[in-house]
Parts: C-alpha cells; structure tokens; sequence
C-alpha cells in the first residue's frame, strides 16, 4: 500500500480544497427554494466520478436527482456498493454559526460547514481513496458502485423507488456507507445497528377566527390546549409511549449485548458536561446509550400556535401544529405505527377542535449480523486508517435506505462513521475533524483491498 499512502500524503491539500468546494453549495434538500442549489451539488458529485473515470449518470428523479457511478467488473473480486448524500439539513438558526453554513472555514483543524460530516466530508473519502487507486495504480481491486442521493435527509423517497426498478444493475456483495460516527474521538467504530423512524405532522383547527381569550377563554376549546393534551398523552413520565400496541414489536436487549455495550468506555459526567445539561432522561431501566441506540423515543421536533411576538398578548388560537417523530427499533414497522397513532389520536384529541395527521416520512431499523467476513475485512481496514481496532456499535440516528437494500438486494451495509458525536450534525456550526478526515480516506483505501480479499 505504501504508493497508495504516498499518493493520499501528497494530495491531502488538494482533497481538502475540493471538499470545500462541495461544501459551499447549499443543497438544503428540504427547501424548495434551493432545489436549483440541490441540483447544482448533484451535479458536482457527477461530474467528480466522471473524471475519476467512473462510467456515472445523473438520474432525474421526481425529487431530487440521484447519482449513479460504476467502475470495471473485477473477476473473483466481491462488487461494492458505495452509498452516499450530498442534500444537507436546514442551516437555521443561523445567527449560532460563527462563519456562515455554506462558506466552509477551517478552524482548529476542523472545517466548518453544514453538511462537513454529514454526509459531504464522509462520502467524498471514498472518492479519494478510490482516486488512489485509479492514479497510481491500474485499476481498483473491486468493483465499486457509486450511488450517491440528494433526499436522505427528507425521507429517501426518491432512491427508494429507483432501488425497487433497477435492483439489478444495483447487484453487489456489500454495501459501504459512511454517515455515522466512531465511538469517541480516537475510538473508532463499525455500527451494526440503526433506528427507524416514523415522522409526523398533527394540525389542528379550531373556532374559525383567533378569540379574545377572556370573551371565549372557557367556553371554546383552545387548538393549543388540545395539541398539548394530545402530545402529553403521547409519553407518560417513565419514559413510556402511550400508544396502545406500540411496542408489540419491540425486540428485547439480548443480555450480551448490554454487557458489550456497558464495557465501552462511556462517560456519562463528560457527556452531559459537553451538552449542558445537569441531568439526562429517558426510559427508566436502560443506560444512556441503550437509551439512544436500542429503545423507541418520541420528540417533539417543532411546535407552534397563538402569539410570539412581544409582549403578551391574549389570544385564543384558531390553529396549532407540531412535528414530532417516533424513533423506532427492531421489528417496529413505521406503517403500523402510524395506523396506531391515528387511532390513538382520534381517542385523545377533545371535541370541538379537527384534526389532520400527515404521515412525513417512515424508515425501518437495521441490525446486522456481525459474524460476516466483510466486517473483518473493514475491522483490518480501519485499524489501518485510525491505528486502533474498532469497536461494534449501534447508533440512534436513521438511514432508512439501508433496511430497504436489504429487502431488495439482499445485502447488509458495513456502517463506518468518520465522524465523531460533537460534530454537531444537525444543529449550527457543524464540522469535520480533518485528521478524521484523511484517516477516512486512508482507511477506504485498505478496504478495497481487504475486501478484494474476501470471495464474492
Ligand atoms: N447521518 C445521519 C444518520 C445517523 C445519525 C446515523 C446519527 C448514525 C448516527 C443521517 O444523515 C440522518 O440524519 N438521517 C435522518 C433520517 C431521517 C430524516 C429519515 C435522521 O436520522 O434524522
Ligand atoms: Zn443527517
């Protein structure tokens, strides 16, 4: 490997300077406003692959477009694929972020941007790597597969039907994915396991105009009250969810794997040190990360009605809505869950308010079997890379592709995070260790090789 480690020496300026050049398009997939934007960072990903020398179209989709990038069959090699997102969350607020979201700035020897580890600065090391390859050598020792989305972070709806109609073409031993994170900083880690998720919007309308609270205060359900009844009575104070059979499915913790996952060396006072908060929550009976990575959790995302402004002001709202999501673990099925919501909702919502519920998005939970070859192979891969074995994990957060292609190509995803959990992904000021960075790339590298290694 030491051309190949030579080359990524070499080149680490350049590596960066294009990273940021991906980073500085604000492809925010949830807003429409910059679908042009969107685009414009599908594009860029396309005409990437393309002069890497990898056969790549850019797919037109009803949503967002997808990229799809191949290189060479590789005889008795396994096929990889490779998944990726280039769409970004939401930059607000965005009076938090010390440099502005889509400008990216190093720092620290972090760059800052949105989208810096999630998923722009993860994805692109394995482009790197496989550049690498490419330059110095004359070819990749696997196949790879490229198929990068622009709608993960609003559901995957897009993707999802292209998998369906073009399973074939999409054929591979293995899937690799990087938009997770290592266990802490110098400890990183494979993650076999992800939550589902079933999100939501409740609307409620009330009288048909905004009230005088002291003229109709009493007499006329307040939207308000009702949204706050409802969601309250979505989660008791242990912890518990409310909705009749919402944990039917749930599979219990198996005891070895608690007793895994409270050997990790997990500092509980550090962690609530570095979120600020003085206690943490959850459903009683479980430790923080069985909390996080294997129990069902219900959180409002948004919430809004009656008057903002300044002042007070005395009002009793005609509507009121919340977005709130369900993260949902083995056997939930999102489908389900939203029929016993609707159910249940219609059992606590008081008379003299309508309600509407709209079903977002779903995404179902994933758990691998860790007995593969291929975790081996990316085991010795990464150790390579980060100069430490990993550790197996699972993570809270949700890649609802992931589940599908196990449905619909019968491959499992090796989940190998760059990140680390202070990245703040999803919130201002989201950045990407650079070391972590290249460690990335240099850890991809090895595992074309280790898993050229493994008979497909
Ligand atoms: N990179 C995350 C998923 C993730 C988060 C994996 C934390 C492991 C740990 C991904 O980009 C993401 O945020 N997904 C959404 C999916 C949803 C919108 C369907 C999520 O989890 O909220
Ligand atoms: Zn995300």
């Amino acid at each position: 490997m030491q051309d190949i480690v030579a080359y990524l020496e070499q080149n680490r300026g350049r590596f960066e300077q294009e990273l940021f050049e991906l980073l500085a398009i604000s492809s925010v997939s949830a807003d429409p406003s910059h679908a042009s934007d969107v685009q414009r960072a599908a594009q860029w990903v396309a005409s990437h692959l393309k002069a890497l020398g990898f056969n790549t179209q850019l797919i037109p989709t009803e949503g967002h477009p997808l990229v799809y990038a191949e290189s060479e069959p590789v005889p008795g090699a396994p096929t990889v694929l490779v998944y990726g997102h280039y769409d970004v969350q939401p930059p607000d607020p965005l009076d938090e972020w010390v440099t502005p979201p889509f400008e990216p700035a190093v720092r620290d020897g972090y760059v800052y941007a949105r989208g810096a580890t999630d998923d722009k600065g993860q994805m692109f090391t394995h482009f790197k790597s496989a550049e690498a390859w490419l330059r110095v050598r004359s070819g990749l020792p696997v196949q790879l597969k490229f198929l990068i989305e622009g709608e993960e972070e609003v559901g995957s709806t897009s993707i999802e039907k292209y998998l369906k109609e073009h399973a074939r073409s999409l054929a591979c031993d293995v899937i690799v994915i990087s938009d997770s994170s290592q266990f802490a900083p110098g400890l990183p880690a494979i993650t076999y396991g992800l939550r589902g998720i079933a999100y939501f919007e409740l609307r409620l309308q009330g009288p048909k105009r905004d009230l005088h609270s002291g003229t109709f205060g009493g007499a006329v359900m307040n939207p308000l009250n009702a949204l706050t009844r409802i969601l309250n009575g979505l989660i008791d104070s242990k912890g518990r969810i409310q909705i009749p059979g919402f944990y039917d499915d749930v599979v219990p913790l198996a005891a070895d794997e608690r007793a895994m996952w409270a050997s990790l060396p997990f500092d509980e006072e550090a962690y609530k040190r570095e979120l600020g908060v003085t206690a943490l929550a959850g459903e009683e009976g479980y430790s923080t990360l069985e909390r996080s990575w294997a129990r069902p959790t219900f959180d409002i995302n948004g919430i809004w009605g009656g008057y903002q402004g300044k002042g007070s002001k005395t009002v009793l709202p005609a509507r009121a809505g919340a977005k709130f999501s369900f993260r949902l673990v083995p056997n939930q099925d999102p489908k389900k869950i939203a029929q016993q919501l609707r159910r249940y909702i219609a059992e606590l919502c008081p008379e003299g308010v309508r309600w509407e519920l709209i079903e977002m998005h779903g995404g179902y939970p994933y758990v691998a079997p860790l007995q593969s070859p291929y975790f081996k192979a990316a085991s010795r891969a990464i150790e390579a890379g980060f100069g430490r074995q990993p550790v197996m994990i699972r993570e809270g957060g949700s890649i609802p592709i992931v589940t599908l292609f196990r449905q619909q190509l019968g491959v499992d995803s090796l989940l190998l995070g760059w990140g680390q959990h202070d990245d703040n992904t999803h919130s201002p000021n989201e950045r990407f260790s650079l070391e972590d960075f290249h460690r990335g790339i240099l850890s991809s590298a090895h595992l074309w090789l280790e898993l050229s290694r493994c008979s497909s």
